[in-house]
């Protein structure tokens, strides 16, 4: 049986997949993968209606086969039984989170201590089939949890974030996200349009600027530029009328800021909340909306 997070991202989506940093939090919530001896390569999902092999020519089956091919001999065979705690495809890292279970709870007839190499390149070769053009975040963020710093690269710099005031966040998926290859390749497709528009690289601006008021425990400022955010991300084409309407309702809760989050075209919202002010947010968002907290303090980093 093997653990992998969902994840929240925080700042920097899409931007980050042409080489601009990204900060992103780890959810408590995720998946559990649990394999079963089988002769065959079977992933079931009843949460999500989703019952597939190896080799049957959905998109789910060429993942899985497409991680297995990068797992050992031994590794590559097995029923694996996941049950989620996120939704699939609202941009909380459901792909990732299934790939890395999955890899991991294969591993675990290979060698006892799952080998994270080995981890990492399978979730890979699954979320190419997903993406196409996967920045490798997601991924990371399954594997590892935490709040980090990510820039894409081979390998790519993760670095952990320390927060010096808990992050209140109210996450709530709000519609049917949209296909995240879609999303990357109407990214590209715009930004090539307009040269010179440096909206990418204004992204990658906010995204250090939220680096460093999220370490000095400026959340007033985080949440502005949370707002700052998914203005940009609505100038590269992927916010939509209901999560625009979502970022609204939540500030009109009291959020200090809010923004979509993760491919966008759908999907879900993250809003920041002050002090006890979270459960309010939540309550404006409706049901499926959560809290999720990342714990600050830590005055390390
Ligand atoms: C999707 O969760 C995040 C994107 O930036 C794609 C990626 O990083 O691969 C949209």
């Amino acid at each position: 049986m093997a653990f992998a997070s969902g994840k929240v991202l925080l700042f920097g989506e899409h931007a980050v997949v042409h080489g601009e940093p990204a900060i992103a939090a780890g959810l408590d919530r995720g998946v559990v993968a649990t394999r079963h001896d089988a002769d065959e390569l079977r992933l079931v999902v009843p949460a999500w209606d989703l019952d597939v092999r190896a080799g049957d020519g959905s998109r789910v089956g060429r993942a899985i086969e497409a991680l297995a091919g990068t797992l050992p001999a031994e590794a590559r065979r097995g029923r694996f039984e996941v049950s989620p705690s996120i939704p699939p495809g609202a941009g909380l890292g459901s792909s990732a989170a299934l790939a890395v279970a999955v890899a991991r709870a294969a591993l675990s007839v290979a060698n006892d201590l799952a080998d994270e190499e080995l981890v990492a390149a399978a979730a890979l070769a699954s979320e190419r089939v997903f993406h196409g053009n996967p920045s490798g975040l997601d991924h990371t963020v399954a594997m590892r949890g935490g709040l980090i710093r990510f820039r894409r690269g081979t390998p790519p710099i993760v670095d952990p974030l320390s927060a010096a005031e808990t992050l209140s966040l109210v996450v709530a998926p709000v519609e049917p996200g949209a296909d995240t290859g879609a999303m990357v390749r109407g990214v590209a497709r715009r930004v090539d349009h307009h040269p010179g528009l440096e909206l990418l690289a204004a992204i990658g601006r906010v995204v250090d600027r939220a680096a460093a008021c999220i370490r000095d425990g400026d959340i007033e400022a985080v949440g502005e530029l949370m707002d700052i955010n998914h203005g940009l991300l609505a100038a590269l084409g992927v916010s939509t009328p209901g999560l625009d309407a979502a970022c609204h309702r939540a500030r009109n809760a009291g959020a200090l800021g809010a923004k979509l989050t993760g491919a966008g075209g759908g999907g879900a919202i993250v809003a920041l909340a002050a002090a006890e002010g979270a459960d309010e947010i939540a309550a404006a968002l409706g049901p499926g909306a959560f809290v999720a907290t990342v714990a600050g303090g830590n005055h390390h980093g």
